[in-house]
């Protein structure tokens, strides 16, 4: 079994990532890696941790050499929101953690996974089924750091023959681990809040419609892509994946259904509003579907019944 390293884990995405990786492969073939420590409240699988920044090249190939990888799941980044605060950070970590994880892979013959975003496009990009190949002319940190990866993730392919593959993720939804910081992260604090006050007070306004997706989808999106057959993939960097487009008054509504009474207003965040603005509606995503059989099994209801189950649990204890 090829042995499998996860950067960024004990984010939103990387600890469900790394809990699926250990369940389908073994515990035994998984090296979960943060520039954090794991501590007790972290939801992640206990196989093999080791502090990493991405930022650290020789740290990144010391690993890679010691576990004998050949499979790199690239998860450390700074989101949208916090990219905007800070950008020569997000810089540093979106581009450098990219470069570094890419000359490793070249180096030991490792495939790598790597998420681009809705993120990736900007305000002069059709919004409404956003096809696959289109404008990408972002005008945040973020999603420069997005269209400059997904083009270095093709060169690395197609220059050095390194197995890359990626996904556009929309907003991801979920309620084990916090997301870290971007403009969709209303759509997951909205069942907290629902759950504990039944009364939301969104940033975003009523009516931004924007691609969303359940943690379950988000995560057999990776594996199946990077289980895909090679010759069939086309595109690798980056495919459109959406599950469902919403705004915060569909959302509150499909709440509301399970929650009477549930309350939603708002107190717009302007650079968060502005940064959503310039993402799409709806993502065409007929490539991934063609290309390695995407298909999303949660909608908005589906979805909402389970986010409340969990949570109601999460929250009691
Ligand atoms: P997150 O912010 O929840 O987690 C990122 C993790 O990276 C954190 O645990 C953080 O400690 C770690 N990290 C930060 N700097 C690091 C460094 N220098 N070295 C190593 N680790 C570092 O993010 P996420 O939501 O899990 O996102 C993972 C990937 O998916 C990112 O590339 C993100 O852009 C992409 N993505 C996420 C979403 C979403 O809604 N969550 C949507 C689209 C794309
Ligand atoms: N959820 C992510 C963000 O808002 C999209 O890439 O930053």
């Amino acid at each position: 079994m090829n042995k499998i390293l996860v950067t960024g884990s004990l984010g939103q995405i990387g600890s469900e990532l790394a809990n699926a990786l250990c369940e389908r492969y073994g515990k035994g073939n998984v090296i979960v890696t943060d520039i954090r420590k794991k501590t007790g409240d972290d939801q992640i699988a206990d196989c093999e941790h080791a502090v990493l920044d991405v930022t650290d090249p020789t740290k990144i190939a010391d690993l890679v050499k010691k576990h004998d990888i050949k499979t790199i799941y690239h998860l450390a980044a700074l989101l949208s929101a916090v990219a905007e605060a800070k950008p020569q950070q997000a810089w540093n970590v979106n581009m450098n953690g990219l470069y570094n994880v890419l000359e490793v892979a070249r180096e030991f013959g490792c495939s790598v996974f790597t998420p681009s975003s809705i993120g990736a496009f900007g305000l002069s990009t059709p919004h409404d089924k956003t096809p696959q190949d289109t404008i990408q002319r972002p005008n945040t940190m973020y999603g420069v750091t997005k269209v400059a990866g997904e083009l270095l993730c093709d060169y690395y392919h197609k220059r050095f023959n390194v197995d890359t593959r990626g996904v556009r993720y929309p907003g991801i939804i979920s309620y084990k681990t916090l997301p870290g910081g971007g403009t969709t992260d209303y759509a997951v604090e909205i069942y907290y809040e629902a759950i504990k006050n039944k009364k939301y007070t969104c940033f975003l306004k009523a009516g931004v419609y924007l691609d969303m997706m359940y943690m379950p989808d988000a995560i057999n999106a990776a594996i199946n892509l990077m289980e895909a057959d090679s010759a069939k993939l086309i595109h690798r960097n980056a495919f459109n994946v959406t599950a469902m487009s919403i705004d915060p008054e569909l959302l509150a509504a499909s709440i509301r259904e399970h929650i009477h009474g549930f309350t939603i207003d708002y107190k717009i965040d302007p650079v968060r509003q502005g940064i959503a603005d310039s993402w799409p509606d709806s993502m065409d995503d007929s490539a991934a579907r063609e290309e390695w059989g995407w298909q999303p099994e949660y909608n908005l209801n589906k979805m909402t019944q389970d986010m409340l189950k969990h949570l109601k649990i999460k929250l009691q204890k």
